[in-house]
């Protein structure tokens, strides 16, 4: 055992897990784990290695050989991704790549692939992580555990508009047909689906600003000891 804290936000695509991760990670200057990052990045790699989004064995064998870098200048930062040195930051966002990373996340062998890269990121003086099964199964002694969630209408609205941010352009309907499909396969796959954890704080932010979120996602941290 060791007593580096870590911070679990799980919750379904759109819910504002990303941004409010990556901010209370930056606001505790600790270290960030974008989970589905790797789940994107190896949906990537699987399409640049023509291997079929169907081979399970393939999938966990190259999960395994991934020679991916997190660059940030500062703890917290969001960071730039490299996947054999080529930058992949904006590749591996698209909702095709969600698509992709959420079809190949129902493997048992991908996820165990996976399982201790996602550990080594815990780090002191502490680690923020984002996900689905970080509270569940990738760290179940988490301080805090959070499962974000909101309305499916709101969460396609989210996702729309950071995509336009992106200059990615879809259309809404589109988004959230998407979004819906992707849900239900992360929610009902047989391997570590997405659940709150029995232990986890399951907020509603609906109708909330991020602002308000993340003030109640600080008042939480507050009553952490040492944090
Ligand atoms: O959070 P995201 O949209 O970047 O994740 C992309 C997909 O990766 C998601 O639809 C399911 C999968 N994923 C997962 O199975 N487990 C995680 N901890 C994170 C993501």
């Amino acid at each position: 055992m060791d007593n580096i804290p870590v911070i679990t936000i799980d919750g379904p695509s759109g819910s504002g897990k990303g941004t409010l991760s990556q901010q209370l990670a930056k606001h505790l200057h600790w270290h960030f784990l974008d989970s589905g990052s790797l789940y994107r990045i190896l949906a990537l790699a699987a399409g640049q290695h023509l291997i079929s989004f169907s081979d399970e064995q393939a999938l966990a064998n190259l999960a395994k050989t991934l020679a991916v870098e997190f660059l940030t200048q500062e703890l917290g930062d969001t960071p730039r991704v490299l996947l054999d040195t080529q930058d992949v930051t904006h590749a591996i966002r698209t909702e095709s790549c969600g698509n992709r990373a959420s079809s190949i996340a129902v493997f048992q062998k991908v996820r165990q692939a996976l399982l201790e890269r996602q550990r080594a990121f815990k780090k002191p003086p502490g680690l923020v992580t984002d996900g689905r099964d970080m509270g569940t199964i990738i760290f179940p002694d988490a301080v805090l555990k959070i499962y974000l969630d909101a309305s499916v209408e709101e969460r396609a609205k989210r996702r729309h508009k950071q995509l336009l941010e992106k200059d990615i352009h879809t259309s809404f309907d589109v988004v959230k047909a998407q979004l819906i499909k992707r849900d239900q396969r992360d929610k009902t796959r047989s391997i570590a689906p997405l659940n709150p954890a029995s232990d986890a704080i399951i907020m509603d932010t609906t109708g909330m600003t991020i602002e308000t979120v993340f003030n109640k996602i600080i008042a939480l941290t507050k009553k952490i000891p040492g944090v």
